[in-house]
């Protein structure tokens, strides 16, 4: 089954500097947890046990996160502060974590391609490192490997995205199998409002079948001179089954300022400790506006 997932850490970040300067931008905070810690938690409760990030120069402190921190633990156990020290360790502890280098930035395509070696002939989960996605009926990458397991295709997370948005998106072009499953014809980068296919965005989770290695092998680079991760898909739907998930939830793009902000405050009034205060704060704060 699948237990292998891929988690692609490695870009510079650029729309979040002067932050993501000497900090990597997964590390970002969701309140008092990095974004990558969410991530990762999502990829367990889906049943992987395996993990690959790709990462770069500058992101060692990702390396240290899911590391052991023995004077940490030392410091938390003589201060009786057991709770915490249970969260800390519990983190070095959720999967088998390794890293491989993607030395130079040549984009997301090019960055999954480094995992190759490591997946094998298997499929596997990709989910990026400074996204979150959020879902009632449960993880959402959980639910791209029960579609797997019925149609033993590659499937895809999709995000209904307002119409007039779609030019920020890649969207499927396909037909429904059911209310929730399209089977993909194509994939489409950006395209117009007018031209777009349908509005329903990839939304950060993938599951592969193997084959998309050898895609990504014959993708020149495309956009912003980069190996693209759609370019590879648009070749590999023409030969293999694709699929599409419909989830019922949202995403959270924390690589940017207004993303960042948004998730914080949402995730801020559900927070048992800060939720009913923060919300308090946010009325009045909104009523002086
Ligand atoms: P983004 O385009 O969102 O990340 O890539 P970026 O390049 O870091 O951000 P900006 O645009 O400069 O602000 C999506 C995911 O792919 C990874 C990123 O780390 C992110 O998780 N990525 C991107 C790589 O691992 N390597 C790359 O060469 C590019």
């Amino acid at each position: 089954m699948v237990k292998k997932a891929v988690i692609p850490a490695a870009g510079y970040g650029t729309r979040f500097l002067p932050a993501t300067k000497s900090s990597p931008k997964e590390m970002i905070p969701i309140i008092d947890t990095p974004v990558i810690q969410y991530v990762v938690e999502e990829a367990v409760e889906s049943g992987i046990t395996d993990i690959l990030m790709i990462i770069g120069k500058g992101k060692r402190a990702i390396e240290e996160h899911f590391d052991r921190s023995p004077i940490l633990e030392e410091t938390l156990e003589k201060k009786n502060n057991l709770e915490m020290l249970e969260k800390i360790k519990a983190i070095s502890e959720m999967a088998n974590i390794h890293f491989v280098w993607q030395k130079e930035m040549n984009g997301l395509g090019d960055a999954i391609l480094h995992a190759k070696h490591h997946v094998g002939n298997e499929p596997f989960v990709i989910l990026l490192g400074d996204t979150l996605v959020q879902s009632e009926n449960g993880p959402v990458t959980k639910q791209l490997i029960d579609v797997y397991k019925q149609q033993k295709g590659s499937v895809i997370a999709l995000e209904e995205v307002k119409p007039e948005l779609v030019s920020r998106y890649g969207v499927v072009d396909g037909d429904a199998v059911s209310e929730n499953v399209i089977r993909a014809k194509n994939w489409i980068e950006k395209p117009s409002f007018e031209e777009a296919p349908s509005n329903l965005a990839v939304a950060s989770r993938y599951l592969f079948t193997p084959e998309i290695f050898s895609y990504l092998e014959t993708t020149e680079p495309g956009k912003n001179n980069e190996i693209q991760l759609t370019d590879a898909m648009r070749e590999m739907v023409k030969n293999h089954p694709m699929f599409g998930l419909k989830f019922k939830g949202k995403r959270y793009d924390i690589g940017n300022k207004l993303g960042f902000l948004k998730t914080n405050i949402e995730f801020g009034l559900n927070d048992p400790e800060i939720g009913d205060e923060l919300k308090g704060w946010l009325k009045e704060f909104a009523g002086e506006l």
